[in-house]
């Protein structure tokens, strides 16, 4: 995984602001419609504390020891939002086509298997935290 890369990536995305956290949620609901129910009717608020959350998850991607005690709050948090670890995949398949959307022509294997090794290890950092089994690969 390249952080450099990593971090390019998400400033050419992040330069869409809020368009990226509504994409996102669109296309999340779309994959499973039953995820709405988990989220406040007005999602303006949630999509600037995801778009926060991410670029500071992105700013830390290559300091470990700032980065995991953030993400095991973070992971802790989502127990009381009714979250399992089945939701993990597909919010990770949501994250990973946003970015591939507004990258355009950037896009490309590298970024796809760094965002998706970068997302395996958020997810699992977040999951044990939460108590939800070994993360990545599991199952609800
Ligand atoms: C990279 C992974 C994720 C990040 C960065 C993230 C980020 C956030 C942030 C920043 C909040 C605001 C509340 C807080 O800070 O405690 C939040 C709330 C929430 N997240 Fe996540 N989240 C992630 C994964 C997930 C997953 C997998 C789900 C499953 C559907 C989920 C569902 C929710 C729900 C339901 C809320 C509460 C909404 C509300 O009632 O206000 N999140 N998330």
């Amino acid at each position: 995984m390249d952080p450099v890369r990593l971090k390019q990536n998400f400033a050419l995305v992040g330069a869409n602001g809020m368009d990226v956290a509504e994409y996102f949620y669109a296309d999340l609901f779309e994959r499973d419609p039953a995820l709405r129910g988990l989220f406040p009717s007005a999602l303006a608020k949630q999509q600037e504390k995801l778009l926060a959350a991410l670029s500071h998850i992105v700013g830390l991607v290559d300091d470990t020891p700032e980065l995991v005690p953030f993400l095991q709050d973070l992971g802790r948090r989502h127990n009381g939002f009714g979250v399992v670890a089945g939701n993990y995949p597909t919010v990770g398949a949501s994250l990973l086509a946003t970015l591939a959307h507004f990258s355009g022509p950037e896009w490309n294997e590298e970024l796809e298997r760094d965002w998706t090794a970068a997302y395996q290890l958020v997810a699992q950092v977040m999951q044990e935290a939460a108590g939800l089994g070994n993360g990545a690969g599991s199952r609800a």
